[in-house]
């Protein structure tokens, strides 16, 4: 999908506020050699990076590497970046750590990136990522499922991503050649920023399902999933909450 990464920025930074966690678990040292996979607009590339940690941010979206260049591209020190699909990168030299976050649920051929991470690491290199794990983000998908029963039947909603269990991915990891240090399965209820809805997270994050409705039905079925799922993701607060449920892993290339 083509991204819109201004409103990304603007409306979806916790995508990044989330990612400092991870960025923890990752503890790089200065002089390190970091591969951030999945980099969106570069905020936890360059975060990594002003630690003395030598970063390089590849991300399969040109939008979203071109923010990144525009943001951090003249930083001294700071990330250098490349547009790159996860599930057939390579690199020039291999690097400490691969990290990632927010991303690996967007690659579709797990065993794939796995293969290319695997590849891309020094033997005992470290791979630290977060994504979306079974469950993650299951009431906005319900609610565009019952609203497109409702508004336009014959079209299948089919979401893009992959949201494995903790088991699955463990699994995955171990046959691709990695040791699993630590796994967390955790349900993060992720505040939208103020004002928007069910339907900005669908506007932004799933344009190619919307796409399988007629346009004329965007608006009403938008409208429908805001009050199929009102009741269980807009806080007492006023502030609306993705179910977001998340897988965050440590390992190491055997
Ligand atoms: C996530 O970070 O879990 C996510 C973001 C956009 C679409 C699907 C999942």
């Amino acid at each position: 999908m083509t991204w819109n990464s201004m409103q990304y920025d603007n409306n979806f930074s916790f995508v990044s506020a989330y990612g400092r966690d991870v960025v923890e678990l990752l503890s790089a040292r200065p002089g390190e050699r970091v591969l951030d996979l999945g980099c969106g607009t570069g905020d936890l590339a360059a975060a990594i990076a002003a630690d003395g940690v030598v970063v390089h941010g590849v991300d399969g979206d040109a939008a979203m590497i071109r923010t990144a260049v525009a943001k951090y591209g003249d930083t001294p020190g700071g990330p250098t970046f490349a547009v790159a699909d996860g599930h057939a990168f390579t690199v020039d030299a291999p690097f400490d750590a691969v990290f990632s976050n927010a991303a690996l649920h967007w690659m579709r051929r797990p065993d794939d990136v796995l293969a290319r991470v695997h590849a891309a690491l020094v033997p005992g290199g470290r791979f630290v990522a977060e994504m979306g794990a079974s469950r993650n983000v299951a009431v906005l998908i319900e609610g565009l499922r019952d609203a497109g029963a409702e508004l336009a039947p014959d079209v299948r909603v089919e979401p893009p991503w992959y949201f494995p269990s903790t088991a699955e991915y463990a699994t995955r990891l171990e046959h691709a050649g990695f040791e699993v240090r630590t796994t967390a399965y955790f349900a993060r209820p992720t505040a939208f920023a103020p004002g928007d809805t069910a339907a900005d997270w669908w506007r932004m994050f799933g344009p190619s399902v919307l796409a399988a409705f007629p346009a004329d039905v965007h608006g009403p079925l938008l409208a429908r999933v805001d009050e199929l799922v009102r009741d269980r993701l807009l806080g007492p607060d006023g502030i609306w909450y993705g179910d977001y449920a998340r897988l965050r892993f440590a390992a190491v290339r055997r």
